[in-house]
């Protein structure tokens, strides 16, 4: 059954990634606060790449600043040591701290390697909140419609957890792997509650293999069969996406879109 989309999710179909890596670098921007130290919200993901390359390329035009922001990232694997190429921590390293010149202290990846992992997604909450709170959130999809590794069937009030990754997701993130067995089977992840908590959300997704994640998404009833239509309940959401991504969506939803 379809729903009708909510207002406050203002959709974009980008026509090259770099069009679509600058307005999500926008996006970012925008909602950065004039007055303090930025609080962002990493994903990791091969879409959202693009995005840290274009907010590098301004820092280094000058245009921005952000090397006094705090960042938290959404996820990370249960296991894979300190350094280990696959960790979300050296993706964010890569990816984030280093193009952006942020001061590694103020990153924070949760520790998939924490003897209690419990405590430690009760501390990785306690840093959100004692940060401020989360400014502005990247966020990539999954085939299946999660969101970090919120996977099918999680609660769309939930908190950073330890869960197992579904089998969609071991099979997509195979190829960063050498092979599918090598895939951390659990992960740390932020809750969908807690992704939701963030001031603004900037969702990015390409590709066709995403088609039916973001029609879910955007357009079905909130249910954690697909965790990412919990975003239509947040007040301050943009998504944009490629063509091959949107080809899905209802010619309406398609017809509302900026481009
Ligand atoms: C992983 C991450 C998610 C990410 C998703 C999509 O499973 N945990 O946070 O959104 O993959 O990644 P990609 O953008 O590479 O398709």
């Amino acid at each position: 059954m379809r729903a009708p989309m909510t207002p406050t999710i203002r959709l974009a179909i980008a026509r090259s990634p770099h069009e679509l890596a600058t307005l999500a670098a926008d996006a970012v921007v925008e909602a950065l606060p004039g007055d303090r130290a930025p609080v962002l919200g990493v994903a990791t993901g091969s879409s959202p790449s693009g995005v840290y390359v274009e907010l590098a390329r301004r820092q280094a035009a000058g245009e921005i600043d952000l090397r006094d922001a705090s960042a938290f990232a959404l996820d990370e694997y249960v296991g894979l040591p300190d350094g280990d190429p696959h960790s979300y921590r050296t993706v964010v390293r890569e990816q984030v701290i280093e193009p952006l010149g942020l001061d590694p202290a103020r990153v924070h990846v949760p520790d998939g390697t924490a003897a209690d992992l419990a405590a430690e997604c009760a501390s990785y909450e306690q840093r959100i909140t004692a940060a401020g709170g989360v400014d502005v959130q990247i966020l990539g999809l999954g085939r299946n419609g999660h969101i970090a590794f919120n996977e099918p069937g999680s609660a769309l009030d939930s908190r950073t957890r330890e869960a197992e990754l579904a089998p969609e997701t071991i099979a997509d993130n195979a190829r960063f792997f050498d092979s599918p067995d090598q895939v951390p089977r659990r992960c740390v992840t932020q809750g969908v509650g807690t992704i939701l908590d963030a001031r603004r959300i900037v969702l990015v997704a390409q590709g066709e293999a995403k088609a039916d994640a973001l029609a879910h998404a955007l357009e079905d009833a909130v249910s954690p069969a697909w965790p990412a239509t919990a975003l239509q309940q947040h007040a301050d959401v943009i998504v944009i996406v490629d063509e091959a991504a949107a080809s899905r969506l209802s010619p309406a939803l398609r017809e509302s879109a900026r481009r």
